[in-house]
């Protein structure tokens, strides 16, 4: 197939997932080549890239690095069997892995998504429970607004409506903490927003309705993307800790948005100084090259399942692909790229970044502005009757304009790669000022 699918008629097989397929097939937007900062259209306009592809590529498009490292492992071993075998690279990306986790953090359980990386993660935490004799503890905690992909054990903790309603009675036994957006205490916060760590409290109130002996595992985003940017309040990640340690609640931290160096540190996880049980991550673990995640584990958790007979397999859970090596080469070459100090730069871009967000404020439609590390929300208006047209309609004004962003109802979210430079950050905010000028 050409770059160009000719027709209508070629779009019509492949059926697009989170998209509204007619109204996409009637207009599309196509993207055919990527290096650095950009994407290039099948007719050669070029777009810059102010979302990393959908949160992935930190380090930028089409490094060679990768490409090579991909290129080389594919001929030598294009697959291994991950069940009872094992390939040196996978070894290798899981002690590069825990060398840049949180302490206490050492070791990795690899996965293909951010989906699958959540399941397995509410997964290791039913089963550590029951491993150690405490198999009451059933139950899933997670957070209104939250997205933990689309498996159904994400979408049973997760919280957007429309990624629940559809799909049945999802997991029994899971239930929801309260929200931490708060606009009207926090509008325009620059960094953490100030108020609202009491809303961790709303655990204390599912503890005391069900029981800490029924509880599993509480599962947060330090930053929740999916439903607008929200940033946690100052001292809530903390308080939601103690409270976990308090009750034997372990606390999974959703990282797969903001691991790999998105807040400036390696980890949400050291960024806000709070050490949870979990870390689920994917996306940016190999720049998105190839498809990989992972769920990182603190020793005592790992070291609970090996306590049984020597011979007998200590957690009946896995995946064909688990640490496929072209996965495993494409994640090693990007760990070095990011240990050679991209964190570090995102973290020195960052101050520049969010008075570039936060110069938007007083613009028509902005209600607010949420910036932190090398992520920003942009929230509109909605218009009445229409949640969500103003947001799309930027989105796709945005992409006439070459630039590349990401609406999730009426709020523009922003996360480019971490190699951003300041000039492309001024043309990210102008091209976006303009937008918003002539957007009804
Ligand atoms: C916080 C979070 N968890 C899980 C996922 C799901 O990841 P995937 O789409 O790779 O399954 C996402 C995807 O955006 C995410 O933002």
């Amino acid at each position: 197939m050409s770059a160009q699918p000719a027709d209508r008629a070629a779009l019509e097989a492949f059926w697009m997932p989170f998209t509204a397929n007619r109204q996409f097939k009637a207009a599309p937007r196509l993207l055919a080549r990527a290096e650095g900062m950009h994407y290039w259209t099948p007719d050669g306009r070029q777009v810059l890239d102010g979302v990393a592809g959908l949160w992935c590529v930190n380090a930028g498009h089409g490094r060679r690095e990768i490409t090579e490292a991909v290129s080389k492992q594919i001929a030598a071993m294009d697959y291994a069997p991950p069940f009872q075998m094992g390939h040196p690279l996978a070894f290798e990306l899981a002690n590069a892995i825990v060398g840049i986790a949180p302490p206490g953090i050492d070791h990795v359980f690899f996965t293909n998504s951010g989906s699958e990386s959540v399941d397995t993660a509410l997964k290791i935490a039913l089963a550590w429970h029951r491993v150690r004799g405490d198999g009451t503890r059933t139950r899933l905690i997670g957070r209104e607004r939250g997205y933990h992909g689309v498996g159904f054990g994400g979408i049973s903790v997760g919280g957007m409506v429309n990624n629940r309603k559809y799909f049945g009675a999802l997991l029994p036994g899971v239930d929801h903490i309260r929200h931490t957006h708060d606009p009207a205490r926090n509008l325009f916060s620059r960094g953490l927003p100030g108020h609202g760590a009491e809303c961790a409290d709303d655990l204390e109130r599912l503890v005391a309705l069900h029981d800490a002996s029924t509880i599993a595992a509480v599962i947060v985003e330090p930053i929740a993307g999916s439903t607008g940017v929200l940033l946690p309040p100052v001292g809530y990640l903390q308080r939601l800790r103690d409270i976990c340690t308090k009750h034997g609640i372990l606390l999974i931290f959703d990282e797969v948005i903001t691991g790999f160096g998105r807040t400036g540190s390696a980890f949400a996880a050291q960024e806000f100084g709070v050490v949870p049980d979990l870390i689920t991550c994917a996306k940016g673990i190999s720049n998105g090259a190839v498809p990989m995640g992972a769920v990182l584990v603190k020793g005592a958790i790992y070291d609970t399942f090996m306590s049984g007979p020597e011979g007998s397999i200590e957690l009946f859970h896995g995946y064909t692909f688990s640490a496929h090596p072209v996965a495993c080469a494409a994640a090693l070459a990007t760990q070095r790229i990011y240990r050679a100090g991209l964190f570090e730069q995102a973290r020195a871009m960052a101050p520049y970044w969010s008075d570039a967000v936060h110069a938007l404020k007083g613009r028509r439609h902005v209600v607010d502005l949420r910036a932190y590390g090398l992520v920003a929300g942009i929230e509109l208006e909605p218009r009445p009757q229409a949640p969500g047209a103003r947001g799309y309609e930027a989105m796709v004004a945005a992409f006439e304009a070459g630039l590349l962003v990401r609406t999730t109802g009426d709020t523009i979210a922003l996360s480019p790669p971490l190699i951003i430079e300041r000039s492309q950050v001024d043309r990210i905010f102008e091209t976006i000022a303009a937008i918003l000028d002539r957007l009804p």
